[in-house]
Order: structure tokens, then C-alpha cells, then sequence
């Protein structure tokens, strides 16, 4: 889960990182309250998730409230790389005579962490990575040997950073590097971190990105997704445990394992050419052991989907083989009904594998309102594409 710059720095204050007091605003006159508050010149930034805010307009300095107000009005609503503004960070500005970056990362090629550093900072660092090669620091920091001051230091100076000012930024580099472990992250990285006239290191931009594999040691992170900006039925499918994620077509799909599902959504999409240009509404897997509950969920998420015109359920049976799927739909029917939420959208089922034919039989004999049994994917894909283009 990647977080806001002010969630960010919320999480750096918390380890005694330096960063200026700042305020979230959502509308011009929380911003120019904020400006008020914080008093002297500030800094109006939209939270978005996307770096580059700066050269798109979304940092503006305001040397007095009417001014953020004014910044928070041009701010507000902008568009940047794709992301609506909703947001802005009002903060106190800076003086700023140097420019820094430090980052601390995930390194899966060498399974290890790794420590970026480069007094060369405020530019995007994968140019500066193409450029100046040399200017950017990479050093390996060991898991298990975590991160003192004194490699702090040498990472510090590999990435030339003036002797002046070493002392106080190992000391921040130390506090990210407690940030990044402690929070369970997978990137911590500021973007400028600056020097002040007076030599005061402090981070001005940070991007924190959360382990969501960790969440189960982290419950305040909860508290930092963005539900507002996630689809409603990605919220709806997490909260039933669902591995869904939303797409824009019309055709809702089913699988087990996420390889078969992934080649569901292409032999779908390629259905749907033939068929006036329809889509795989989302993608959904549930897994090996597709009992009837996970598949209720799973129909209930995709149904409540406006979007879909019909269902493709394609389950390969392994290890729970199709009968147990097949009772599983035949349940999840049951329940769905029993819950006044009926299955109004043809479903084309594709069984295949352990206990194909006795899965295939129980599918028959309930004789489902709306269900369709098709022997190959290929066919059913179609099928699939087929419905909806009529559905639609
Ligand atoms: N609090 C601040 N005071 C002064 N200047 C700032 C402040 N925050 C950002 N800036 C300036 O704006 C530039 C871009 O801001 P930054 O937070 O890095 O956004 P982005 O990386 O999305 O462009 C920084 O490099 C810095 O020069
Ligand atoms: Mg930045």
C-alpha cells in the first residue's frame, strides 16, 4: 500500500525523522485556516499518489493565507499523472540551499535491502540514476545486521554528501532506516531532503510503500488505507477475503488459482473481439478450496458489479475436485436466494479435471436458473462474451 507525503511524514515524525508541522486541507478555507495557523510563508502540495507533483503545478509557496488560498484553489481538483486532487498538504516552507535524496528498499534481485543516497536530490532520481550514474549511491544494507551510524556515514559519503552536514544526516538516515523496519515497509524514500541555510537537514517529500503482508502485526496501518479512493467493490471483495480486482468489461469471471484466471481474462478478452468488443469485468480467484461460502462471496461481489452481463465461472479441479465446486454453486444459489439477492445474470460454468463429469451431473440435476454448462474453456469464453453482448 502506497501512502500520502502526509501520511509519510506522519509516520517519520513518529521515529523522529525531521519534518515541518503541516495541516491537510480539503477546501480552500481549511487551507488558508491552516496558512493561518502555521503563521509565515507556507507550502500548498496536492496528495496525490504520483511523483512529479512539483513540475505539474502541485506544489505552490504562499507567502500569506490569501495566498494558499489561492494556491489551494488551483490545486484543488487538479489532475496529476491520472489522479484527481482531493487533498492538499499545507506546510511550513522551507529555505532550502541544498538537495538531497536517501532511499532504503526492497533488493529481491540480491534478497537483501538496499540504501540509495546522492547529494544530487529534488530530481526525479531514475534520471538522475541514467545520467549520473556515479552521483547515486546503491549499498547493500544486511537484514540481519540492520543499519548503524557508521554505514550510515559511508553510504552518506559514497553519495557525497558535504562534510557539514554528514553528522545530522546519518542520524536521519538511522531514524528512516527504524522507520522502514519498524513500519514493515518496502520503500521509504525522501525526495528532497534539504539542508537549510543554517544547515538543518530536514525530509520536505517522503513516500513510504507498506508490506500488506505484514498487516496482520500492524493494525494502526488500517487506518491509512485510502477507502474513499478504492473502488467500492474492491472494498466489498476485501473485506469478504476475495483476491478481486475490477476491470471495465462486461464479462464477470470465476476461477480457481490465479494462472487459470489470468488466462481466463485472455481468452475472454479475445472471445469478446469477435463479440462487439466485450471485456472481462474483473478479476477474481478463489483459491483452491472453493467451498460454497467463498463462492457465494465471490458471485455476490461480481453481481453487484453494474457493469457485468454475464458470469464465467471456469474451475479446474485438483485438489478439490468439481463435485465439491459444483456443490458449492449449487449452495451459493441457495444462499444467495435465501438472501433475497437472486441470480439474475446468465452464468456459464466450465468444469474440468477431478470428478469433471460427476460435478457436471450435480450442475444438471439442479438445473440452476440461468446456468450454462460448456465443456472448454474456448467455448465457454465465448459463450461468455457472447451473453453479454446481448446483455448489454
Ligand atoms: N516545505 C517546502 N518548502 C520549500 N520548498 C518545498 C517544500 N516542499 C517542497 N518544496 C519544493 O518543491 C519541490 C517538489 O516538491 P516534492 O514534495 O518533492 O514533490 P514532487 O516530488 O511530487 O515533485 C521540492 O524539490 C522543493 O524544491
Ligand atoms: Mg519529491
Amino acid at each position: 500500500m502506497d501512502l500520502y507525503e502526509y501520511q509519510a511524514k506522519e509516520l517519520f515524525a513518529k521515529h523522529g525523522v525531521p519534518v515541518f508541522p503541516g495541516e491537510v486541507a480539503e477546501t480552500v478555507e481549511q487551507a488558508r485556516a491552516a496558512a493561518e495557523r502555521i503563521g509565515g510563508p507556507v507550502v500548498v502540495k496536492a496528495q496525490v499518489k504520483t511523483g512529479g507533483r512539483g513540475k505539474a503545478g502541485g506544489v505552490k509557496l504562499a507567502q500569506s493565507p490569501d495566498e494558499a488560498a489561492a494556491a489551494a484553489e488551483a490545486i484543488l481538483g487538479l489532475e496529476i499523472k491520472g489522479h484527481r486532487t482531493r487533498r492538499v498538504l499545507v506546510t511550513a516552507a522551507s529555505e532550502i540551499s541544498e538537495e538531497y535524496y536517501v532511499s532504503f528498499l526492497v533488493d529481491r534481485t540480491n534478497r537483501s535491502f538496499l540504501a540509495m543516497a546522492s547529494a544530487e536530490g529534488g530530481v526525479e532520481i531514475e534520471q538522475l540514476a541514467v545520467e549520473r550514474p556515479e552521483a547515486l549511491a546503491k549499498v547493500a544494507v544486511d537484514p540481519l545486521a540492520g543499519l548503524d551510524r557508521a554505514h550510515a556515514l559511508e553510504i552518506l559519503r559514497r553519495g557525497h554528501f558535504p562534510d557539514r552536514v554528514l553528522d545530522q544526516a546519518a542520524d536521519v538516515l538511522v531514524r528512516l532506516w527504524e522507520t522502514f523496519v519498524a513500519e514493515d515497509a518496502s520503500l521509504v524514500e525522501v525526495n528532497p531532503l534539504v539542508a537549510d541555510p543554517e544547515d538543518r537537514v530536514i525530509a520536505l517529500d517522503g513516500k513510504v510503500t507498506l508490506d500488506a503482508n505484514a498487516s496482520f502485526r500492524q493494525p494502526a496501518h488500517a487506518e491509512l488505507a485510502d477507502v474513499a479512493a478504492t473502488d467500492p467493490l474492491e472494498v466489498m471483495a476485501a473485506e469478504k477475503d476475495l483476491n478481486y480486482v475490477k476491470l471495465d468489461g462486461q464479462v464477470g469471471i470465476i476461477g480457481n488459482g490465479a494462472g487459470l484466471v489470468m488466462s481466463t481474462l485472455d481468452v475472454v478478452a479475445y472471445a469478446g473481439e469477435r463479440h462487439g468488443g466485450v471485456a472481462p469485468a474483473n478479476f477474481l480467484d478463489i483459491g483452491g478450496g472453493a467451498s460454497a461460502d467463498v463462492m457465494a462471496a465471490g458471485l455476490e461481489v461480481i453481481l453487484a458489479d453494474t457493469d457485468v452481463r454475464s458470469v464465467f465461472v471456469n474451475v479446474f479441479g485438483g485438489i478439490t475436485a468439481c463435485d465439491a465446486v459444483a456443490e458449492g454453486i449449487v449452495q451459493a444459489f441457495e444462499l444467495l436466494t435465501a438472501r433475497g439477492e437472486s441470480v439474475d445474470k446468465p452464468l456459464v460454468v466450465r468444469l474440468d479435471g477431478n470428478n469433471a463429469t460427476e460435478g457436471r451431473r450435480i450442475l444438471d440435476q439442479a438445473g440452476l436458473p440461468g446456468l450454462i454448462q460448456v465443456d472448454t474453456m474456448d467455448g465457454a469464453a465465448d459463450k461468455a462474451a457472447e451473453l453479454a453482448k446481448a446483455g448489454v
